[in-house]
């Protein structure tokens, strides 16, 4: 069930300034700023040729980062992104063996333009984890 590791996301204060981090500092190419408001970020991606780092702020109220960054001023690593090739089959087989879907278990559209859903970070080693349909 599990596919290759997509991305691996970052929570962060300050998008520009972490941007400017991973670009001058890391000499890394970091994209354009993308808004998501259907999200509440606003997101940077940089490829590391094997998987994905995606930068994130919070981006409107109610921003589903937020509390996370009240308990991580600086920022910190938010969640990891799998492939899945079949992502409805992967949400019931986890369902099947207990684990919990985050929402009501119908995959969002998530930034690449791809069917994602979220599993509990308490069902997985204390990290939230995010599948999206490959
Ligand atoms: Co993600």
């Amino acid at each position: 069930m599990l596919g290759r590791l997509n991305h691996v996301a970052i929570a962060v204060p300050d998008l520009a300034a972490a941007s400017a981090i991973y670009r001058d500092t890391l000499g890394a190419t970091v994209s354009a700023p993308l808004a998501l408001p259907e999200h509440g970020v606003t997101v940077v991606f940089i490829d590391t040729g094997n998987a994905k780092i995606e930068l994130l702020e919070p981006l409107g109220e109610g921003s589903p980062i937020a509390s996370f960054l009240e308990k991580n001023p600086s920022g910190g690593m938010h969640h990891i992104c799998y492939e899945v090739d079949d992502i409805l089959a992967a949400r019931d087989r986890l369902r099947e063996t207990g684990a919990r879907v985050l929402g009501d278990g119908t995959p969002k559209v998530g930034a690449h333009g791809k069917p994602v859903l979220f599993l509990h970070p308490k069902d997985f080693s204390g990290t939230l984890v995010e599948l999206e349909q490959a």
